[in-house]
């Protein structure tokens, strides 16, 4: 899809022609990916960081937290609650925290490849290749890592780098697909200082990158961070938006561009409308629903926006909730690990003219 299209649906807010887009997105997905709805669950296994991430809550610049790091015990019993629950993946997510080391997270992927039929994905921030080739050894088969936005000014606001490494997520993602995992990325809606431009060009690189998951969710301000705080913002007519719709479009418009990438309906779409923001997205181009498999009192504690859904809920209650409310849009729940599936090749051009706004 052309930059133009991409920046006209982004600004449209005409309701019947964002329907159009609406049953656009929702009719690749049926036809790209199908009407299964991947369960993966999501452990947060530390909430310590060594970053310094200007919109999030965990990152070192929040001194009001109180930091844990879940045991390898706590995690492995997680994880078979992930597989009584029927789970095919589980998602293990935290800071940037050279606490879980390179041994750790491959003794533990180690185990829960050879113990269960689960796969595993990563989500541990910028690692050296070195704890990413040794993970990917041991059987991670996924990793995610968001690159937030394609703006090179604003990227470098937002994320200072630690001395002597720069911040360079792309090439990173890069070297993660080289290794041979299946590759995540995507970015915040309405970070302040997103211009229109600038997430259209996210989107389009969506599709340069041809990404095999896609995780999109409008940016919470946090109150206890730098860009929480700030009252910046782009110019009259350029910033972008943090709301629900504007997340609906991007959505649509990831899924329009990768065709058969996996896409969440995120935690943080469901923290902007908690009774229907999921099944929204799940109409509007999503596949996945990462519910939270962290125990209640570590939960609180993976504070990287505030009143986030479901934080409170035990993780057999957050299954059979999503259950119930996958099954009432008419959609199934998924079996096994739902990998990328690379068998029908093409771009949305199969599906005839993309409309245009
Ligand atoms: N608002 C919304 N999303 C956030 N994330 C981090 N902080 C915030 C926030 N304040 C997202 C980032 C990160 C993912 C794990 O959570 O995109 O990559
Ligand atoms: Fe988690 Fe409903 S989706 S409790």
């Amino acid at each position: 899809m052309k930059h133009e299209e991409i920046l006209a649906w982004i600004k449209e807010d005409g309701p019947a022609k964002l329907e159009e887009l609406w049953a656009r997105a929702d009719e690749v997905r049926r036809l790209r990916v199908g009407d299964a709805v991947h369960l993966r669950g999501l452990l947060e296994i530390s909430n310590n960081c060594v970053r310094h991430c200007g919109y999030c809550g965990v990152s070192l610049n929040n001194p009001n937290l109180t930091r844990y790091r879940m045991t390898g015990q706590d995690i492995m019993a997680c994880v078979r609650q992930a597989e009584t629950l029927g789970y095919g993946t589980v998602v293990l997510q935290a800071g940037e925290d050279y606490g879980l080391t390179r041994e750790f997270i491959a003794a533990l992927v180690r185990d829960i490849t050879s113990q269960t039929p689960l796969a595993v994905t990563l989500s541990l921030g910028e690692r050296p290749e070195a704890d990413l080739e040794a993970w990917r050894e041991a059987g991670a088969s996924r990793y995610l890592l968001r690159f937030e936005t394609s703006d090179p000014d604003l990227y470098g606001r937002i994320h200072p780098s630690l001395p002597g490494r720069p911040s360079d997520r792309l090439a990173l993602l890069a070297r993660l697909r080289e290794l041979g995992y299946e590759t995540g990325s995507g970015v915040m809606i309405g970070i302040p200082g997103q211009t229109y431009e600038s997430l259209a060009r996210d989107i389009q690189l969506f599709g340069e990158l041809d990404l095999d998951m896609i995780g999109v969710g409008p940016f919470i301000a946090h109150p206890h961070t730098p860009m929480g705080k700030s009252a910046w913002t782009a110019p009259p007519g350029e910033q972008v938006p943090a709301t629900e719709d504007m997340t609906y479009k991007v959505l649509a418009l990831s899924r329009l561009v990768c065709p058969e990438a996996n896409i969440p309906a995120t935690t943080a779409l469901a923290t902007l409308n908690r009774a229907s923001g999921r099944e929204q997205g799940l109409r509007r181009g999503a596949n996945v629903i990462m519910p939270n498999l962290t125990p209640p009192q570590y939960r609180v504690l993976y504070d990287i926006y505030p009143s986030k859904a479901c934080i409170h809920e035990t993780a057999v209650e957050c299954g059979d909730c999503l259950r119930q409310r996958i099954e009432a849009l008419g959609r199934t729940v998924a079996l096994g690990p739902g990998s990328r599936s690379r068998r029908q090749s093409g771009t949305e051009a199969e599906f005839g003219e993309t409309p245009t706004p």
